[in-house]
C-alpha cells in the first residue's frame, strides 16, 4: 500500500524512545525524511545517522517554547517542508495519589502536556499557511480509564492530550490539516520499566490479546494516521491496547 509518504518531511518528539524510535524508522521506511528530536540530544544524533537518510538529530527539550520552534524550523531549513508531526515525547510517574508533590504534577504536565502543546503551535505555524499537514500526538489508555499502573499525574496530562488534539482538529481542519490522537495499552519500552511487575502481570492477563504491544504495532498506526490513506480521520482518538479497554 502506497502511503504517499515519500518525499515528505516529518517531526518526531521523543524519537530517542521507544514508541518515537519505531515512529521514526517507519516514517524513513515510508521515504519521510525526518527530524529526530529527543530530549537526549546525543541518542537523537545517534540515531538519525543509523539509517543513512536525510534525518537529522536534534536534542531538545519539548517543554521549552524555544526548543519547540526550533524543531519546526530544523525542518524547514533542512527539508524546505514540514509535512508531518508525531508528538511521542512523554515521561511516566506511578506515585500514589496522596504523595504527588506540585514539583512532580508540574513537571508531568510539562512534558506531556504543554510539550505536545508547544510543538503542534508551532508546527501549525508552518502547516497553516500551507493548507496542509497530518499531526498525530500519543497520549495513552491511561488518559481514557485513569491511571492502572501509573499515577493520576500521567493519566491527567494524557487526558489533556486528547482534548488538545481534539481542539487543534477544530482549529486546522479548515486549513487541511488532519489531526489525530493514537491510545497505546501496555507497549513493551523502557517506560514499562516504571511498573511494578504484579500490575504489569496483572494487565496482561486482564488484556484479551493476552501480551503487551509492541513499538511497531504503534507505529504502524501512526504512519497511517499520518498517511493519505487516513485523509478522512480526523480529530479521532485510535485505541492500540490488545483490546484492555474499548470504547
Ligand atoms: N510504553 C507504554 O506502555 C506507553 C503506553 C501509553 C502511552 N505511552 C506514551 O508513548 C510515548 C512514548 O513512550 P515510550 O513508551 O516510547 O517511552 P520511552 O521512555 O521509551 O520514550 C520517551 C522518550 O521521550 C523523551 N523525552 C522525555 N522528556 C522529554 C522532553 N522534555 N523533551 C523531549 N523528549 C523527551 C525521552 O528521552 C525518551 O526518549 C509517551 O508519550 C508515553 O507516555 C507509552
Amino acid at each position: 500500500m502506497d502511503y504517499g509518504l515519500a518525499g515528505k518531511a516529518a517531526i518526531v518528539t521523543g524519537a530517542a524512545g521507544g514508541i518515537g524510535l519505531a515512529c521514526y524508522r517507519a516514517l524513513v521506511g515510508e521515504g519521510a525524511s525526518v527530524v529526530v528530536a529527543d530530549l537526549d540530544g546525543t541518542a537523537a544524533i545517534a540515531r538519525a545517522g543509523e539509517l543513512g537518510t536525510t534525518c537529522v538529530g536534534v536534542g531538545a527539550d519539548v517543554a521549552n517554547a524555544d526548543d519547540a520552534e526550533r524543531l519546526v524550523e530544523t525542518a524547514v531549513s533542512t527539508f524546505g517542508r514540514l509535512d508531518v508531526l508525531v508528538t511521542c515525547a512523554g515521561v511516566f510517574h506511578a506515585t500514589p495519589f496522596d504523595t504527588i508533590t506540585a514539583d512532580e504534577w508540574d513537571g508531568v504536565q510539562a512534558v506531556n502536556l504543554k510539550g505536545t502543546f508547544l510543538v503542534a503551535q508551532a508546527a501549525l505555524r508552518v502547516m497553516i499557511p500551507r493548507g496542509t499537514g497530518r499531526i498525530v500526538t500519543v497520549a495513552s489508555l491511561a488518559g481514557q480509564t485513569g491511571g492502572i499502573g501509573a499515577g493520576a499525574s500521567y493519566a491527567a496530562s494524557k487526558a489533556g492530550v486528547v482534548a488538545l488534539t481534539k481542539s487543534i482538529a477544530r482549529l486546522a481542519g479548515p486549513h487541511g490539516i488532519n489531526a489525530n490522537c493514537v491510545n497505546p495499552g501496555l507497549i513493551e519500552t523502557p517506560m514499562l520499566d516504571g511498573w511494578p511487575q504484579e500490575a504489569l502481570e496483572q494487565t496482561i492477563a486482564a488484556t484479551p490479546l493476552g501480551r503487551l504491544g509492541t513499538p511497531q504495532e504503534v507505529a504502524d498506526t501512526v504512519v497511517w494516521l499520518a498517511s493519505d490513506r487516513a485523509s478522512f480521520v480526523h480529530g479521532a482518538h485510535v485505541d492500540v491496547n490488545g483490546g484492555l479497554y474499548t470504547n
